[in-house]
């Protein structure tokens, strides 16, 4: 189904509704009454896979917002106004729109568009982290040129994005038309989309602690492998928030929170992790920070300064104690043991990985040697040896990091469908801690 409520951005729904057309989708299109004040009923009839419905009363189905719930694989709003958005953040059913929204329980894909001001809006934003707790999707308005000739964050994301979005949400990338109703069901779909309604959480990059206005404490992460993993958990459904340290451009369908030092990634971890069920540490956190923070720049001319350092919080083992029941916890692991002389008693990558299991209280070790070549630190390869209870174990040679992340996700679902409960060690583990 793909809504489209009343936001200039309305005329790009008829593209967004020829791409799903052309992928093979059956669009059943909503309108409100705003938005066809912004884009004809006719033109989007005419290319969606039946005729726009506008209202509760006047259809020839006496309950259309339940067929149309009950029937659809995915729900699109795009552009998503404010007023949707907080109507059903709400829970309020004002138009045939929102009934649906509320009647569904397919995903939900909301594409906002508004003027920057609106999106920045407390309300706006806490509407949309509301509906992110539940599970919904939103793929992020863009920064450009909005209506009126003003610059700035609202514009409708782009097309084909959306499209991509929606297509990873259903966990397929081409899928035959048909009426809705008539094929495998809500189930089915379920079962496609691998992660839908999955709330995930995902640090990358590697954290910078001060030392004075200029300078700081960092390594050499370059976030890519936790920005693939963020990726991937969105292609295949999941709901992604991603606490990064890097700048790179977000992947579709998943929500940026930007940090910068380890305590600020421990404070937006903890609060997302309330309502994650999955919580992926790709993050290079610092082990050490200055003690002291200089006020102002540290000048030469007083000599080289005297750095003491102070622990920081290890915030994947934070996690691991306070888990809740069903969470599934990642840690990842650099370690460095090539050449093998150089590893401490000559410890191989499973040993450090298999200590981190224990000592963070993972699910799941994602280690790498960052010693060997193409692998780690601001490559696009890696090399990794996940790790997990009851002997978990899958080795990934040297590949691109978005197959990685493919396998790294590929563990997860595999725990998160599991009928029994993931999180205990067994009793052979048990005994050996
Ligand atoms: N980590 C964390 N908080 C920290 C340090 C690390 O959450 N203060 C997480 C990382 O995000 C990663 C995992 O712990 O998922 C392992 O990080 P790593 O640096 O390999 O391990 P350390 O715990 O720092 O142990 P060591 O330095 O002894 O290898």
């Amino acid at each position: 189904m793909l809504g489209v409520s009343g936001g200039i951005a309305a005329y790009k729904a008829v593209e967004i509704c020829r791409r799903l057309v052309d992928a093979g989708a059956w669009v059943s299109p909503v309108m409100t009454n705003a938005a066809t004040r912004f884009v004809g009923q006719t033109t989007l009839s005419a290319l969606a896979s039946e005729p726009v419905r506008r209202s509760l009363w006047d259809e020839p189905e006496p309950i259309p917002h339940t067929r149309l719930g009950q029937g659809a694989d995915l729900v699109i709003v795009a552009p998503a106004t404010a007023r949707v958005i907080g109507a059903y953040a709400a829970g309020i059913s004002s138009d045939l729109l929102t009934a649906t929204l509320l009647a569904t329980r397919a995903p939900v894909l909301l594409c906002p568009a508004m003027h920057t001001e609106m999106w920045e809006h407390p309300a706006v934003r806490e509407n949309v982290a509301t509906l992110r707790r539940r599970g919904v999707h939103v793929v992020e308005p863009a920064a450009g040129r909005l209506a009126g000739g003003d610059l700035g964050t609202g514009r409708l994301a782009d097309p084909a994005d959306i499209v991509a979005a929606a297509a990873g949400i259903l966990g397929l990338e081409r899928r035959p038309g048909r009426p809705p109703g008539s094929g495998s069901g809500l189930a089915g779909v379920a079962g496609l989309a691998g992660l839908a309604g999955v709330v995930a959480v995902v640090t990358a990059g590697g954290t910078r602690e001060p030392l004075d206005p200029v300078r700081y404490i960092g390594n050499r992460s370059s976030g890519k492998q936790g920005y693939a993993v963020a990726a991937e958990l969105a292609r295949r459904g999941a709901s992604v928030q991603l606490i990064s340290t890097v700048s790179r451009p977000a992947p579709p369908g998943v929500a940026v929170t930007a940090v910068e030092t380890a305590a600020q990634m421990g404070v937006a971890v903890r609060e997302a992790a309330g309502s994650a069920q999955v919580v992926v540490m790709a993050a290079a956190v610092a082990d050490f920070r200055p003690k002291a923070v200089a006020p102002e720049k540290i000048k030469k001319q007083d000599g080289p300064p005297e750095v003491v350092l102070e622990p920081t919080p290890d915030i994947l083992a934070g996690l691991g104690r306070a888990r809740r029941p069903g969470q599934v916890i990642v840690g990842f692991a650099a370690e460095t043991v090539a050449p093998s002389a150089a590893a401490p008693l000559g410890r191989t990558l499973r040993d450090y990985a298999r200590a981190k299991l224990d000592s963070k209280g993972a699910d799941l070790i994602v280690a790498n040697d960052v010693a060997a070549p193409g692998v780690g630190f601001a490559h696009d390869t890696n090399a990794v040896l996940i790790v997990g209870r009851g002997g978990f174990e899958a080795d990934i040679a040297l590949t691109n990091k978005d197959v990685v992340a493919a396998a790294v996700v590929d563990a997860i679902a595999a725990l998160i469908n599991r009928p029994t409960p993931v999180n205990r060690p067994t009793q052979e583990e048990q005994e050996q801690s």
